[in-house]
């Protein structure tokens, strides 16, 4: 039976401004998003079941039809019934290491990792922008999860334009175990307390758009100027998550205490992450918040930007 091998990055946003309110009950946001290296192996194998199955090595990753990566193949199944026919069902595999419910897309990823390893198994010829137009319905960071690399993100978070590839930052990624963010909780929660700052308009959220296209992230980025990439980095949703969970909001400013380019946390949070110039400042800088915050719940890795998305392996 033929199968496929996919890596599938985590992601990071280095930035992350709300807008307003979509008509669809979604938000319009602008982000900027960055790929890590740290990332997901999915092993994608055609069966003779008729039956998407998963499995995975992390006990917290759920195997059935909430997992976004058997959405994502029934998805293929419901847009191409034929090929669903013809090719049978798919044995889903997923080695998980990028932490869960963290904020680093890893979900999406998995999902974007199933959309292009069906389009090679049932050999559908689907283009990038096709199948990041199926990712769109998926999720919203899924479109970003199947190009990767570094990029502007609007609308709901799936219209993207690639910026300037980055590669040569280093990242330190914290996360308690024990705390898991739900990301409809941080949107809704912002919503009450941020309603009145909201611009639904389109020309509003033009306006803002450009203003962070012609910013100092997307500046400091199109010049590889990582100091300044370190302190123009914005969440929005800081605001939401910090005062809810102070432990998260502690391991920022120890972070910040270190000799780093900056910290945030990223997208819905949990995870806080460090911008680093290399790695063995990115290892120091680990130590040093590991020794301040002797928690065994506290999670690190080591990671480093990359300018890809879903790899084929
Ligand atoms: O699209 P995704 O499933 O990743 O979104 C998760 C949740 O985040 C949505 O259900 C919504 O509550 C919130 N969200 C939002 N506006 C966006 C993206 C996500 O309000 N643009």
């Amino acid at each position: 039976m033929q199968s496929y091998s996919l890596i599938a990055p985590a992601k990071i946003n280095l930035y992350l401004e709300i807008i307003g309110d979509r008509p669809d009950g979604f938000h319009e946001l602008v982000m900027i998003m960055q790929s890590v290296s740290l990332a997901d192996r999915i092993e994608l194998q055609a069966s003779d079941t008729q039956k998407i199955q998963i499995s995975c090595d992390h006990p917290q990753v759920p195997t059935d039809k909430t997992n976004l990566a058997y959405r994502a193949a029934q998805l293929m199944g419901d847009t191409f019934p034929q090929m669903y026919a013809n090719y049978g069902g798919v044995k889903i595999t997923i080695e998980k290491n990028i932490p869960v419910a963290a904020g680093l897309a890893g979900g999406s990823g998995n999902a974007a990792a199933v959309l292009v390893g069906i389009n090679l198994l049932w050999k559908l010829g689907l283009t990038q922008p096709e199948l990041q137009d199926l990712a769109g319905e998926l999720g919203s960071d899924i479109p970003f999860c199947v190009s990767g690399g570094t990029a502007i993100a609007t609308g709901r978070g799936e219209q993207l334009d690639d910026l300037q590839p980055l590669s040569n930052m280093w990242v330190v990624l914290a996360k308690y175990d024990q705390i898991s963010v739900s990301t409809p909780w941080a949107y809704q929660t912002y919503r009450q307390q941020y309603r009145d700052t909201y611009v639904s308009d389109t020309p509003g959220v033009k306006s803002r758009t450009e203003k962070v296209s012609s910013g100092a992230l997307v500046k400091a980025i199109a010049h590889h100027h990582h100091v300044e990439i370190g302190k123009s980095i914005h969440n929005d949703l800081e605001k939401i998550v910090f005062p809810a969970y102070p432990l998260v909001a502690e391991l920022k400013a120890a972070f910040a205490a270190q000799d780093v380019l900056g910290t945030m946390m990223s997208g819905s949070g949990p995870t806080v992450f460090a911008l680093c110039e290399s790695e063995a400042q990115a290892i120091a800088v680990q130590q040093q918040v590991r020794t301040q915050i002797p928690d065994p719940q506290l999670k690190f890795w080591v990671t480093k930007f990359t300018k890809k998305g879903i790899q084929v392996k």
